[in-house]
């Protein structure tokens, strides 16, 4: 059996919204152009020098029902929550919290130098564990294995495997790939992803040829756009005069029922009234003794 080549099935151009208390951001998972991407339910890719963007942050507010993965490129957050975790996150390094049952955190980024860059992206879960006891994962860019790859990409690994190597975000229900992927000008990158899986790349810099199996083949994707991955065994890109730097993010589809509301991400329209009742009530986050 010969595997097949992912193509591109759309481009999207994010679009740029204002969230938490006023932070300019870049959405393309979470638009009325592209609702979800299942597992995926949005990706925010903010990036400023300019402090008046992002300063105002993400004060104190809930999450149920997903997981929120910060990836930083530059600058820093810092990050408080329920479950007593407080710290840093600055360039390379990871957080991926799971928020099941409920958590309640902040995430302010500070004024920098080098500016505030990076993405956020939500994950959802699957109905048996919305209600799970929360987790965090918080992960050192020290920690994130870089191979570079047969064609000449160099390649960071954060969840899922590449190159040989496996990257230290474990124990995820949707069985994610999330890779940082940089490939210099005359280059090649190839990635073989479960067939059913969703897949997208988001480009944000340069460009490449994305898709197809041979270096003729595939579409043009120039920065700063999300391309969405149709079916297939492996996607490929490729690159001419420019080099590239992409996400490569890969999951596998829930198929269930989405009820959304702010920051909380359920099955039904009554569990979403029942996170809104549980936050009015003061039982929102997640502990031991809470019945469910
Ligand atoms: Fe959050």
């Amino acid at each position: 059996m010969s595997l097949i080549a992912r193509e591109i099935d759309k481009i999207i151009e994010p679009q740029e919204v204002m969230e938490g208390a006023g932070v300019r951001l870049r959405r393309s998972i979470g638009t009325h152009t592209l609702d979800h991407l299942d597992p995926f339910l949005l990706l925010d890719n903010f990036g400023s020098d300019n402090p008046d963007d992002y300063v105002a942050g993400f004060p104190l507010h809930p999450h149920r029902g997903i997981e929120t993965v910060t990836y930083m490129l530059a600058g820093v957050v810092n990050h408080k929550d329920t479950l007593g975790n407080s710290g840093s996150i600055g360039a390379g390094d990871v957080q991926w919290m799971t928020a099941g049952g409920g958590i309640m955190h902040e995430e302010m980024p500070q004024p920098r130098p080098e500016g505030n860059y990076g993405f956020q992206l939500w994950v959802n879960l699957p109905a048996k564990l919305k209600m799970s006891k929360p987790r965090y994962q918080d992960i050192r860019a020290s920690q994130i294995p870089v191979v570079t790859a047969g064609g000449g990409a160099r390649v960071r690994v954060i969840a899922g495997g590449a190159g040989g190597v496996t990257g230290p975000v474990t124990g995820i229900a949707a069985d994610p790939v999330y890779l940082d992927v940089d490939a210099p000008p005359h280059s090649s990158f190839t990635h073989e992803i479960e067939r059913g899986h969703s897949a997208f790349s988001y480009v944000f810099e340069g460009e490449g040829r994305f898709g197809g199996s041979d270096s003729e083949a595939g579409t043009r994707v120039s920065a700063t756009r999300l391309a969405v991955w149709g079916d297939g065994d492996y996607v490929k890109v490729v690159t001419t005069d420019s080099p590239v730097r992409f996400l490569l993010i890969s999951g596998k589809p829930l198929n269930e029922p989405i009820a959304r509301y702010g920051p909380f991400v359920m099955n039904t329209r009554a569990e979403i009234e029942g996170a809104l009742r549980d936050l009015r009530e003061g039982r929102f986050v997640w502990s031991e003794s809470r019945k469910d």
